[in-house]
């Protein structure tokens, strides 16, 4: 199998794992698992911290979950995605996402998560808050040659890499924020509450 068949077949298998929930790109429009989770509508517009059940993410799925209102995305890094995002660091504007306070302090280092697996991050473009496109494919026809996964804004076309730092050059000026989040237990997911929070 030459890379080329190792790309195609990538894409395929990417493509696969992002139809699951095909169109969740919408606020509240959640998978039933992460449905079953959400608080009331009174409660989350208060702020109340969102739990989310990520025991059924496959790898390379994203989700997207309700916090404040805002799309929060849930995307289970492969080992693979979190190689380019390494490699990335060279090439992104801000690779330890310094300006802005687009994370919380004890966020550190190129993939911007409490796990590195799990990219928990909130799906607004930092330009005019457009929401992203999740686009983990190789090479795709649209994005080109150089692309390997992130998330595209179709407004006016901002590239962000898989942890939602934005390339050089764009009209995005920041990262995409990274909400507070912690893990209650290996499945649960928390939006809202900091590690170290009761
Ligand atoms: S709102 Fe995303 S590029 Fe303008």
């Amino acid at each position: 199998m030459n890379n080329g068949d190792v790309n195609r077949s990538r894409r395929r298998f990417l493509i696969g794992a992002t139809s699951v929930v095909g169109g969740v790109g919408v606020v509240g429009a959640a998978v039933p698992f992460v449905a079953s989770w959400n608080p009331s509508a009174k409660a989350e517009a208060a702020g109340a911290p969102v739990s989310v059940n990520i025991s059924k993410l496959e790898p390379g799925q994203q989700i997207t979950v309700s916090w404040r209102g805002k799309p929060v995305w849930v995307v289970k890094r492969t080992d693979e995605m979190l190689g380019h995002i390494k490699e990335l660091s060279d090439t992104v504007k801000d690779p330890e996402s310094v300006e802005g306070g687009m994370q919380p302090a004890y966020i550190e280092g190129p993939f911007r998560a409490v796990r590195p697996e799990i990219a928990v991050l909130v799906g607004i473009c930092t330009h005019l808050g457009c929401v992203p496109s999740y686009r983990p494919e190789i090479a795709p026809d649209d994005l080109g040659e150089d692309w390997i996964g992130g998330f595209f804004c179709p407004c006016h076309g901002s590239r962000y890499d898989l942890a939602g730092r934005v390339y050089p050059s764009q009209p995005a000026p920041l990262n995409l924020e990274v909400p507070p989040h912690r893990f209650d237990d290996d499945v649960t997911l928390t939006v809202g509450l900091d590690p170290e929070a009761a």
